[in-house]
């Protein structure tokens, strides 16, 4: 079957491999869509940072470069493994793409996502999305209803990050939310924030991704801060009070700066970006409105209630898909795009079976 896979920095290729094995405890699935994430990105330009570099094999997937490469998609079952007896074949799915210590508990109140050398299948090894099929470990299919079309489910995986990010911050309907950056990730926690009631406020400069946001429907207010003072538009919008909470996506030094102004005294900061420096903040602020300042990584138990969102209708993910693609053109139109034309784009998604 045909696969990505990621060899070195700036060295992916769309290869013939093997088939997987659908062993006992596994879900054998057939991809449909998979997104293209800016950490597919960072890979193919900076990396290797989550693939494990040739010759270092991952502690858990035991796997190192070459890797098949993409953590968000969706598709349908083809086969399922021995012992796997709550999922048929035919089943729409997607993947919370997970690869996790075998004796690390996976409940419903267990922070599986922060074990030791978590890493993520379609990074770490265990195959990926970006190839024709793919077997995973049943306790990281989700199934989803026909109500939600494939391509769009490839997207379930970011908006799971968002969804994860709007928890940590506590935020409940009613409240004020500021995000800073209108990227997929902004774009997404936005959708999650809206479909829950809170009011949203983002920060953007690029034209286009402002375009998006409001086409999408995801922000109440939108402010540039090339052109306005974005926290003394925040205080006319609250009354001269804040934001409940507020969400980093940019990992813009300025825009975390922008954010702890514009909380209210007692808000939230969620960090969301991964920040490659190291970031200056005005702590005197953060003490004197008892402010929390927050990180957040990845999702945990939160795929259930984010396909509800989904599958309710309170969340559109159509707008946020730019272009399909076919595997072959991975790089050259996917990164490349992202690469040279990266506003125009939010989700670049991939059916490797084209
Ligand atoms: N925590 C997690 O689990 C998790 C998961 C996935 C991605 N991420 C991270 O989230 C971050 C955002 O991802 P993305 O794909 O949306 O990135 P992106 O680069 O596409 O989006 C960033 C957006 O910020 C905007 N921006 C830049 N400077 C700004 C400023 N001064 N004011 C307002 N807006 C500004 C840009 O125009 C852009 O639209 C990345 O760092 C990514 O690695 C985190
Ligand atoms: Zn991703």
């Amino acid at each position: 079957m045909k696969a990505a896979r990621f060899y070195d920095r700036g060295d992916i290729r769309v290869e013939d491999i093997p088939e997987p094995t659908v062993a006992p405890g596994t879900v054998g699935i057939n991809v449909a869509w998979c997104g293209i994430c800016g950490t597919d990105l960072h890979e193919f330009m900076d990396g290797p940072i989550f693939i494990p570099p040739c010759g270092h094999p991952h502690p858990i997937s035991g796997e190192s470069a070459p890797v098949t490469m993409g953590h968000e998609f969706s598709g349908v079952v083809y086969a399922v493994g021995e012992g796997v007896h709550d999922i048929k074949v035919g089943q729409h799915v997607v993947v919370e793409p997970y690869i996790i210590a075998d004796d690390v508990p996976t409940g419903e109140n267990d922070a599986y996502h922060l074990s030791k050398d978590m890493n993520f299948i379609g990074l770490g090894g265990c195959g990926g999305g970006l190839s024709e099929k793919i077997a995973v470990k049943r306790r990281w299919v989700h199934p989803i209803s026909d109500k939600i079309p494939l391509d769009q489910a490839a997207l379930i995986e970011p908006l799971s990050v968002g969804h994860h990010a709007v928890r940590r911050s506590g935020a409940k309907a009613g409240d004020v939310a500021l995000v800073g950056g209108a990227g997929p990730i902004g774009l997404l926690t936005a959708a999650v924030l809206k479909a829950k009631g809170i009011t949203v406020i983002m920060s953007e400069l690029s034209a286009k991704r402002k375009q998006k946001a409001k086409e999408a429907g995801v922000a109440d207010y939108i402010f540039d801060p090339s052109e306005v003072d974005v926290v003394a538009e925040v205080k006319k919008v609250t009354n001269g009070q804040g934001v409940d909470v507020a969400f980093e996506c940019t990992s813009v030094n300025k825009v975390l700066e922008t954010l702890i102004e514009a909380a209210k005294p007692t808000g939230v900061i969620v960090i969301v970006s991964i920040w490659s420096h190291p970031a200056t903040v005005n702590v005197h602020s953060i003490v004197m409105k008892e402010l929390d300042m927050r990180g957040t990584i990845g999702y945990c138990n939160d795929h259930k209630e984010t396909i509800k969102l989904v599958e309710e209708g309170k969340i559109n993910l159509e707008p946020f898909i730019t272009q399909r693609i076919k595997l072959d053109e991975l790089v050259s139109k996917g990164f490349e795009t992202l690469i040279h034309n990266n506003e125009s784009a939010v989700k670049i998604i991939v059916n490797p079976n084209l």
